[in-house]
């Protein structure tokens, strides 16, 4: 007999219809921060004891790891504050209101796709860097990081070109940073710090 999927009762958002920010974490008090793709969670799981008086929201599109690291946020005593939804940050941001929300949004390691036929799964495109702006607060922070330097390259050229985000890197006129600015580390920052990847890591700032 076929065995259920264990993970089908991932953690979702309701299926259709606005979402409410203060819906998504029981305490509805103090800055939002959303993750996108946090995949195995070790910097969401590290940032929600580093940041005590923020809520962290991760949006991960396997039902697997949304379930694993969201019953770990539970188990550390965060789910009030932290919680990881099993959602497609594609749809459901487009979703999210009200607009100015959000504190910072975090997308590390995006978009472990290479052939042609993929583009179109790209997280890191113009509709969802529309949508980081509509919910980003004024000054509120965007910060993208990968190993593969030719694709941030190509995010850098994008969210440069974009009406609504300041460059906010190490040098006056450019996003790059030289080194992470987080204590939290997440898995894929951990091992290209272990094999000496360079890693791009960009900042920008919601324009007010
Ligand atoms: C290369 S992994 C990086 C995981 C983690 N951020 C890290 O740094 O180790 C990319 C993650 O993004 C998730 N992802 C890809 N597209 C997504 C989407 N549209 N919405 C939410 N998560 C997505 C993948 O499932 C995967 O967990």
């Amino acid at each position: 007999m076929k065995q259920p999927y264990p993970y089908e009762h991932a953690p979702r958002l309701a299926p259709q219809g606005p979402i409410d920010l203060a819906s998504l974490t029981g305490q509805n008090h103090g800055p939002l921060e959303i993750e996108i793709g946090p995949g195995r969670g070790a910097f969401l799981l590290d940032r929600v004891v580093e940041r005590p008086d923020a809520r962290i929201v991760g949006l991960e599109i396997r039902q697997k790891w949304a379930t694993i690291v969201d019953d770990r946020l539970r188990a550390m005593g965060q789910g009030e504050r932290a919680r990881v939804y099993a959602e497609d940050a594609r749809l459901v941001l487009p979703r999210m209101h009200p607009d100015g929300g959000v504190s910072a949004f975090f997308v590390h390691f995006p978009d472990p796709w290479w052939k042609a036929r993929q583009r179109k799964r790209l997280v890191v495109a113009l509709p969802l860097l529309d949508q980081i702006a509509r919910l980003l607060q004024p000054g509120g922070m965007l910060f993208v990081q990968t190993d593969v330097v030719d694709r941030g390259e190509g995010y850098e050229v994008q969210i440069d070109a974009h009406a609504a985000f300041e460059k906010d890197g190490d040098e006056p006129g450019s996003a790059r940073l030289a080194s992470s600015p987080w204590t939290s580390r997440g898995n894929r920052e951990r091992r290209a710090e272990q094999d000496g990847i360079p890693v791009l890591r960009l900042r920008y700032r919601r324009k007010a």
